[in-house]
């Protein structure tokens, strides 16, 4: 029987999966206890994360769009998986594609996305590097939810990072994915517990 009182979370990935991982990781020891992750649906063969959660005994399943003649057929056949586990809601974690109107349509307001950089600057691929070549003192990452555009929909949470002179793409983006980690886990938790409020381009954060 499925635990109600948690939010049934399938993780989309495409490499190595760390904040993945972390989700699972996290759930497990009971730090996002109304959080739990059923499935990853990863885009690309021989993606890391796919065996990196079977060996956490998560169900993951690797969806190739290659297989199927349109998005919309790739994502209807995603959203078989999603219906059969009983998903309520989504992370992106590191899923390199942007997301079509058929799991848009299917899971409204509730699917998320990490990105590496203090949105909306730096959107899209290499966004640490954006940073370093930009020149920028300051960057982040953003935790925000997913509409048709990429890198785009309402911000849930932004933690910042100082860019360091010395930093290379490498340092900076280490750096970075340790508070990708921790930001994801505070926006899933705020999620679970219901208390992201949409208001246009504005989320609000009810209290507990
Ligand atoms: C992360 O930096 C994520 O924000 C970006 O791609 C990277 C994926 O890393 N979109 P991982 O697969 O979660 O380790």
């Amino acid at each position: 029987m499925p635990d109600e009182t948690r939010l049934r979370l399938a993780i989309f990935a495409s490499g190595r999966g760390s904040n993945a991982l972390s989700i699972i990781r996290a759930s497990k020891e009971g730090r996002l206890p109304r959080v739990e992750p059923v499935m990853v649906i990863c885009d690309k063969a021989g993606a890391p994360v796919v065996d990196r959660a079977r060996e956490e005994g998560i169900s993951a399943f690797e969806i190739l769009p290659r297989d199927f003649s349109s998005k919309e057929e790739y994502e209807r056949a995603i959203l078989n998986h999603l219906r059969e586990k009983a998903v309520d809601a989504v992370a992106l974690a590191g899923y390199m594609r942007l997301v079509g109107p058929v799991l848009i349509g299917a899971f409204p307001d509730r699917i998320l996305n990490i990105h590496p950089s203090l949105l909306p600057a730096f959107p899209g691929l290499a966004a640490q590097k954006q940073a370093i070549d930009y020149g920028v003192k300051i960057t982040g990452v953003t935790v925000h939810f997913v509409d048709l555009l990429m890198d785009h929909g309402p911000v849930v949470l932004q933690k910042s990072l100082p860019v360091l002179p010395e930093d290379t793409e490498e340092t900076l983006s280490r750096r970075l994915l340790s508070v990708e980690h921790e930001a994801y886990l505070e926006a899933l938790d705020a999620l679970s517990r219901g208390r992201l409020k949409i208001e246009g381009r504005r989320v609000r954060w009810l209290s507990d």
